[in-house]
C-alpha cells in the first residue's frame, strides 16, 4: 500500500456546518426512518456518504458562471456554450441536455427496443438504467467478468465485460433480439470499477460483428479514463481528455448523469455520435418528457455551471486527489481487516457485507444491516448496494439474490477531508468488530419498483 495520498488541489472558500447527534437520538431517528437511511433528514446525518451524485462542491469558476445563465426558453446562449463543451469532449455531432441521467435514459432507451422479447446487455446496469430498460418491456442482462465477484483479489479492471459470455448471450438469444450493449464506465454497481480500453474496444468489435448498437453510460467517464492512464499499458503518457475521447469514440450514443463527472448538482447529457434518426427521435421525445431541446430540463445557469464542470472533471490533479481519497479510506479499512472490494474504485469504497455478516441471508439484507449499524455508531450515512436494491424478478416476483452484498461509502467530490474519512473508517471498524450482533431485516412496507428508496423495514 502506497502512503502517498495527494493533498487537496484547492483551498476552501465557503463552508457548510454539519452537526453530530447522540447515539440515543440516532436510535429514534433510524426507527422513525423505517430502518432505511433514505428516509433520514440530511441534517440528522454527520457525514453523508449516501451518494456522490449531485453532492459535490462547485468551484469558484462554476459559481461565477451561474450569473451568466441565459434563461431563454428556446435557443439559450448557455445551451450553445454547453453544446460546444460536450462536442469538444465527446467529439459527437448531437447534444441534448436532460435534467439528470435517468432523464437521458427515459428519452433514449426506448428507441432501441423494436419488438417484444428484446434484451440489453451491460457489464452491469445501474438500477435506474435497469428500471428504464424494464419499462420498455426489455430485459436487462449483466455480463461482468467473474473476477469482479472475488472481492479480495486484485484485478485492475473489475468492470470489464466477460467477452465470451457476451458472445454466448448474443448467440443464444439471437442478435436480432439484443436491443443494445450498454458499457457502464466506471461500473458503479461492482464497486466503481473501471473498464479497460482494450475491453471496450473488444466490445465494440462484437457489437459491429452482430450489428448491435453500443450505448455508453458515462456518468463517471473521467474517473474511468484516469484509471486507464494509471493501469493500462500504453496510456501512461496520454491526457485523460484523449483517453476519454477514445472511450467515447467506441459508442453510438453517450448517456451521462452530469451529477457525477459533470461536477454539478443536477444535469444530464444525451450525446449522439452521428445517427440522425436517433437524434430526431430523442429531440421529439424530450419535449413532453423533459423540456424544449435547448434546455431539456436544465436552467440556463445550470448549463453554464455544467459547461465548466465537465472540463474541471478532466483535470488530472483533481482526479488524482479524488481517487486517492477513495483509496485512502479503502486502505484504512483493509489495514483493520475489514473486507472490501479490492482494489478500491473511483467514487466509493464498497464494503463486502456478505463476508462481514454471513449469518444474515440475502433476503434479510446483510448490507442494509451494516449500513444501519454504521449510522447508529457514528452518524455516517452509507447506502446498500445488494439484494435490497436489486429487488424482485419482474417475471416470478421472487426476491433476487445479488451476487455481491455491499455497503457503499460514496465520497462526494471536493466535499470532505481526509480527517472526515478517518471518522468514517473508525466507525466502520467498530461495526466490524461487533459484527456478530448484526441482525437481518424484513419489510413493513415494500413499493413495487425501485423499492430501496422508499421501503420501510424492521430488524428481525
Ligand atoms: N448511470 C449510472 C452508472 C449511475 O451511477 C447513475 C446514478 C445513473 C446512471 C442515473 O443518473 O441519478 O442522474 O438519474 N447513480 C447515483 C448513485 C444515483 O448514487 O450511484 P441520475
Amino acid at each position: 500500500m502506497k502512503n502517498d495520498y495527494a493533498a487537496e488541489p484547492y483551498r476552501i472558500k465557503a463552508v457548510e456546518p454539519i452537526k453530530k447527534t447522540t447515539r440515543d437520538k440516532r436510535e429514534t431517528l433510524l426507527e422513525n426512518a423505517g430502518y432505511n437511511p433514505f428516509a433520514l433528514k440530511s441534517e440528522d446525518v454527520y457525514i453523508d456518504l449516501l451518494t456522490d451524485s449531485g453532492t459535490g462542491a462547485m468551484s469558484d469558476r462554476q459559481w461565477g458562471a451561474l450569473m451568466q445563465g441565459d434563461e431563454a426558453y428556446a435557443g439559450s446562449k448557455s445551451f450553445f456554450r454547453l453544446e460546444g463543451v460536450v462536442q469538444h469532449i465527446t467529439q459527437y455531432k448531437y447534444f441534448i441536455p436532460t435534467h439528470q441521467g435517468r432523464g437521458a435514459e427515459q428519452v433514449a432507451l426506448p428507441y432501441f427496443v423494436k419488438k417484444e422479447g428484446m434484451a440489453f446487455i451491460s457489464n452491469m446496469h445501474f438500477d435506474t438504467t435497469r428500471a428504464h430498460v424494464e419499462l420498455t418491456g426489455a430485459r436487462a442482462i449483466d455480463c461482468v467478468i467473474e473476477e469482479c465477484f472475488d472481492t479480495s483479489t486484485y484485478h485492475p479492471f473489475k468492470g470489464n465485460f466477460d467477452l465470451k459470455k457476451l458472445r454466448r448471450i448474443i448467440e443464444e438469444r439471437g442478435a436480432e433480439n439484443i436491443a443494445g450493449i450498454i458499457t457502464t464506465i466506471t461500473n458503479n454497481s461492482s464497486g466503481g470499477q473501471p473498464v479497460s480500453l482494450e475491453n471496450q474496444m473488444a466490445v465494440r468489435n462484437i457489437a459491429d460483428e452482430y450489428n448491435i448498437p453500443l450505448i455508453i453510460d458515462g456518468a463517471r467517464h473521467a474517473e474511468n479514463a484516469y484509471f486507464i492512464k494509471q493501469r493500462e499499458k500504453g496510456y501512461e503518457d496520454e491526457s485523460v481528455l484523449n483517453i476519454t475521447r477514445k472511450q467515447l469514440a467506441l459508442g453510438d450514443i453517450f448517456l451521462m448523469s452530469a451529477k457525477k463527472d459533470g461536477l454539478v448538482n443536477m444535469g444530464g447529457v444525451i450525446a449522439i455520435k452521428d445517427d440522425e434518426a436517433l437524434y430526431e427521435y430523442c429531440r421529439t421525445r424530450i419535449v413532453p418528457l423533459e423540456g424544449f431541446p435547448t434546455y431539456g430540463g436544465m436552467s440556463g445557469r445550470d448549463m453554464e455551471a455544467m459547461a465548466v464542470g465537465l472540463e474541471e472533471a478532466l483535470d488530472e490533479e483533481y482526479l488524482r486527489h479524488r481517487i486517492d481519497q477513495v483509496r485512502y479510506l479503502g486502505d484504512r479499512l483493509r489495514k483493520a481487516g475489514v473486507p472490501i472490494q479490492y482494489p478500491t474504485g473511483g467514487h466509493a469504497v464498497f464494503v463486502d457485507c456478505k463476508a462481514i455478516a454471513p449469518h444474515i441471508p440475502y433476503h434479510q439484507f446483510p448490507a442494509q444491516s451494516v449500513v444501519n449499524a454504521l449510522y447508529l455508531e457514528t452518524g455516517v450515512r452509507a447506502v446498500e448496494i445488494g439484494s435490497f436494491l436489486l429487488g424482485r424478478d419482474p417475471d416470478t416476483k421472487e426476491n433476487l439474490q445479488s451476487p455481491l452484498e455491499f455497503m457503499r461509502l460514496t465520497i462526494p467530490r471536493r466535499t470532505y477531508t481526509y480527517k472526515h474519512l478517518d471518522v468514517v473508517a473508525e466507525g466502520v471498524v467498530k461495526v466490524y468488530q461487533n459484527r456478530d450482533k448484526l441482525r437481518g431485516l424484513t419489510f413493513t412496507y415494500e413499493p413495487p419498483v425501485l423499492r430501496h428508496f422508499t421501503a420501510k423495514l424492521k430488524p428481525l
